[in-house]
């Protein structure tokens, strides 16, 4: 008996019903606000995914060579492909670009509930603009997927990781230094974090900042209270105005239930500005459904410099969730109609009646391909969850009619042949 490799998982019809429910609702919502699907890669160039994602990624990486000898790598994200493709297919086209992907990534990581080294990432990514309205826009989206789902338990947080960055700017610490201590912050690791800004050098005054805005978390006023801790700082107050601005933008949106974090520092290393991300507090230690925010990386990856925003739904996540609010996926049953024969002689009979609830009546109808008697066939559709089992007796076929009986009541009616195949409708 074969094993699934670890941390993957395989998807019973059950499970793909629900996933596929999500997709849709996840679809519909992006395409409402004009984003537009893509597909790139299961595996990309290596370097491709190392450049600017930071050690979060390199250490949990999928790699290896192919038989050419190239560096490749099993994506871990899709923002990094995103703008590959971006920057080949869309940098002289008109502004924004809105593109949206659903697709699985792949992470190195110990495997736990809601943490996978195969899971799927549903995400969009907004270029072009740098006004606040653009990254109110992303965050109002994945909103609105949570509330289109009827996810009940969420909350929001939003943060601008520019606030921290400019204070270590000012304090003199280049970027490489920066990105490990928004890795310390991210993964809530005090100790690290309290050791590398000993080794940085950090001034009293900058641990001050760093601690209190660390502490910073609660409602829209926070702005406020962080605008006094941080009073004279120029660089840092200005980014604390952009997300006051983002802010703003979030309640025209309609997103007015949010918690305002500045102590939040994502794991990935391209985010510049405002940052953002979902927990549903029932999932535990994984409980992060989304996280994204404003980045820098088109011209780290040699392309025209243009401002960029997005996020990705942890999607394996988001069932969870959805499953823990105890949601309905399958409130309406499906029709599903099982034609069965009572003699051999009628099985042609009984694939054209098929094929034509099918294609005619657009009914998802089989034949039984077991050739069961008809007590068997009736116990094997009341089993499987058909809705319905057509069946053909000599009869009845003579005076051209066929049974129809409905499993749930077990009510029969007789059919015309002629009105099933679409002749008289
Ligand atoms: P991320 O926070 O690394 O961001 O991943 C996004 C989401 O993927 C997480 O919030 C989490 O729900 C889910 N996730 C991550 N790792 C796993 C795992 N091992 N198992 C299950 N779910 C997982 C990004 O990847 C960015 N590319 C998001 C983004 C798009 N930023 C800007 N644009």
């Amino acid at each position: 008996m074969f094993k699934r490799p670890r941390g993957t998982r395989d998807f019973l019809p059950d499970e793909m019903e629900k996933r596929r429910y999500v997709e849709g609702v996840i679809r519909r919502v992006f395409e409402g606000y004009g984003y537009q699907e893509v597909q790139t890669p299961t595996f990309e160039h290596l370097e491709l995914i190392t450049t600017k994602s930071g050690e979060e990624i390199k250490e949990h990486l999928y790699h290896f060579k192919d038989k050419g000898g190239r560096d490749l790598a099993l994506r871990p994200e899709l923002t990094a492909p995103a703008m590959r493709l971006y920057i080949s297919e869309y940098q002289q086209k008109p502004k924004p670009r809105k593109i949206f992907y659903i697709g699985n990534c792949f992470r190195y990581e110990r495997p736990q509930s809601g943490r996978y080294r195969e899971f799927w990432q549903a995400g969009l990514e907004l270029i072009g603009s740098s006004y606040p309205e653009a990254d109110a826009e992303v965050i109002a989206v994945a909103v609105d997927v949570l509330e289109a789902l009827g996810l009940k338990d969420y909350s929001l947080h939003v943060g601008h990781i520019g606030v921290l960055r400019r204070i270590l700017d000012e304090a003199g610490v280049g970027e490489e230094d920066q990105n490990r201590v928004m890795g310390a912050i991210d993964k809530g690791e005090g100790e690290a974090l309290e050791h590398l800004l000993d080794t940085l050098g950090l001034g009293a005054r900058e641990r001050e900042l760093m601690a209190g805005l660390l502490e910073m978390e609660g409602e829209r006023d926070t702005i406020e209270k962080a605008r006094e801790l941080l009073e004279g700082r120029e660089g840092p107050l200005r980014e604390l105005d952009s997300l006051e601005e983002v802010v703003e933008k979030l309640g025209s949106f309609g997103v007015t239930d949010y918690v305002i974090d500045l102590g939040m520092a994502r794991g990935l290393d391209y985010y510049t500005g405002t940052v953002f991300e979902i927990y549903a507090p029932k999932l535990g230690a994984e409980k992060q459904i989304c996280g994204g925010g404003a980045y820098s990386l088109v011209e780290v990856l040699g392309g025209k410099k243009a401002p960029t925003c997005g996020f990705a739904f942890g999607f394996d996540r988001l069932i969870l969730a959805l499953e823990m609010d105890k949601f309905k996926f399958n409130e309406v049953k499906k029709d599903r109609y099982l034609v069965v024969s009572t003699t051999e002689g009628l099985l042609d009979e009984a694939i054209r009646i098929s094929r034509s609830l099918r294609e005619r009546r657009k009914i998802p109808c089989q034949i039984d391909p077991m050739r069961r008697r008809l007590g068997k066939a009736l116990s094997y559709a009341d089993a499987e969850g058909f809705s319905h089992v057509v069946i053909l007796g000599e009869e009845e076929y003579k005076k051209g009619k066929i049974i129809i009986k409905e499993l749930e009541t077990g009510r029969q009616s007789l059919m015309d042949i002629r009105e099933v195949e679409g002749f008289e409708s």
